[in-house]
């Protein structure tokens, strides 16, 4: 099939470079020409395990450019997948997407059928909008009743880090439209991933167990929220098990085992019961802040959503309070943070829990030192005006040092050769604010450890 989807991010690149190697012929069109020049050279703009590889494999199905009227009249399903950032208010902002549907209507030619697909984060009553965005343009170009643009709600629900994985394996695929075309159409689009009648990339192998995805239709108004639901009830499980690790702490209890014994009951399941410093990123916070937003512009009270955040924020500042108490103060302290990502697997530093330990720290008067095995230069950016100092080796940023806080779980971390950078330290204290190192390990290494909830 020929794609066009509108927005080269982290969603609309990888599902392009997926559907290219899947045989479809793509074009993404993005309007930011330094990602563009990096994408004409074959690169990836972003840090995500397999995509510049599969770019490769991929290229000769796969165009880039900024111009979506002289792409969309030849295309039969055109994906939106631009960014819905946060307003002030929490509200998601849709402005990027309805830009796009109008730009996308200048296209499509008379007596022919196209499908469009919301892939993009959007409130309730988008998939309605963009319908009548759509309408207007094509009205006032002639083509109502001549040309046919079938809107569906296509929500995407790939990790970072994971994302080519989740969409080539996803748990589900789903579809809210109330035009039963629109499905027929999408579910070409989506044959091979529904059918797996594809050769994995060598780096992107079927897992064993996987069978094949579900295919979930329905309204689009149910398809926008089971987006939302899900991210929250993510959100919320992780900081469900925060607040379990907070008591842990009180009366003595392990967390991790809290949480190994608690995910053996297959009603709840094992994943997204890690403690820690907490969710970032660009969709739980965002997400689950929208959702609050339209509670409220229903009249509307969401307490679980809005304790889950509570909970989640929380962690921030414990984590340096703790550090206060074993410090007796962090005012003029040499402090270490291991991580910046909001998580491990990407450069993608948006909302991240590591970045704010940081401006906390920052605050309070210590001197902070800082090392990511991905981030730094994304750090870079969005610290400018802070006073931090950068590392490119964390044994030379424990050099002195006198506490050090662990806030993104790379696995490289956990190779540290502990009992040498404890003697590099002036007081080897560390805050593991992921739980990833062996308690018992890095006592014997000669460290103060603190983790979380145990
Ligand atoms: C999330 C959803 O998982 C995905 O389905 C959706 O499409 C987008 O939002 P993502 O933000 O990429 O994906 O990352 P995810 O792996 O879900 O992690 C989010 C945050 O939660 C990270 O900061 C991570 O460190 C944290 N986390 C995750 C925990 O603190 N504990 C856990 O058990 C799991």
């Amino acid at each position: 099939m020929n794609i066009v989807i509108i927005g080269a991010g982290y969603v609309g690149l990888t599902t392009g470079v997926a559907f290219a190697y899947l045989g479809h012929r793509v074009t993404c069109v993005d309007k930011d020409p330094i990602k563009l020049e990096v994408l004409y050279k074959g690169k990836s703009p972003i840090h995500e395990h397999g995509l510049e590889d599969l770019i490769t494999l991929a290229s000769k199905n796969l165009n880039f450019t900024d111009d979506i009227k002289a792409v969309v009249g030849d295309a039969e399903v055109i994906l939106i997948a631009v960014g819905t950032p946060s307003k002030a208010n929490g509200e998601a902002d849709t402005q990027y997407v309805e830009v796009a549907a109008s730009e996308v209507a200048a296209g499509p030619r008379a007596g022919r059928l196209y499908c469009l697909a919301l892939k993009s984060t959007v409130p309730i009553g988008t998939n309605r909008r963009v319908s009548q965005v759509v309408g207007r343009v094509l009205t006032e170009r002639g083509l109502e009743g001549r040309t046919g643009v079938l809107v569906v709600s296509n929500p995407e629900f790939l990790r970072e880090g994971m994302a080519l994985h989740n969409t080539f394996y996803p748990d589900r695929i789903v579809l809210g439209t109330d035009q039963p075309e629109g499905i027929d159409i999408m579910r070409r689009l989506y044959e091979r991933i529904l059918e797996q009648t594809f050769d994995p990339p060598p780096f992107l192998p079927r897992p064993e167990a996987y069978k094949s995805p579900c295919l979930v239709t329905t309204d689009p108004i149910s398809a926008e929220l089971i987006k939302y639901a899900s991210n929250a009830f993510l959100a919320l499980k992780i900081s469900y098990i925060n607040e379990i690790a907070g008591l842990c702490e009180k009366v003595g209890a392990d967390v991790t085992e809290v949480a190994r014994g608690m995910g053996l009951d297959a009603r709840i399941g094992s994943s997204f019961l890690a403690a820690g410093l907490g969710w970032g990123g660009s969709c739980f916070p965002k997400d689950t802040a929208a959702l609050l937003a339209m509670g409220e512009e229903y009249g509307y009270t969401m307490s679980i959503v809005a304790a889950a955040r509570e909970v989640n924020f929380r962690q921030r500042l414990r984590i340096v309070e703790k550090l206060q108490e074993v410090l007796k103060g962090v005012r003029g302290r040499i402090v270490g943070v291991l991580g910046l990502a909001f998580k491990p697997g990407t450069d993608d530093v948006r909302e991240s829990p590591g970045l704010a330990v940081v401006r906390i720290l920052v605050e309070r008067g210590a001197h902070v030192r800082v090392h990511d095995p991905v981030a730094l230069d994304a750090a870079r950016r969005v610290l400018r005006e802070l006073e931090v100092e950068f590392f490119d080796d964390p044994y030379a940023m424990a050099r002195g040092a006198e506490a050090l806080i662990l806030a993104t779980d790379w696995p490289a971390y956990k190779n540290l050769d502990l009992a040498r950078m404890g003697r590099w330290m002036r007081t080897p204290v560390l805050v593991d604010g992921r739980n990833l190192f062996d308690r018992e390990k890095a006592s014997q290494a000669g460290w103060t450890y603190i983790g979380i909830g145990r």
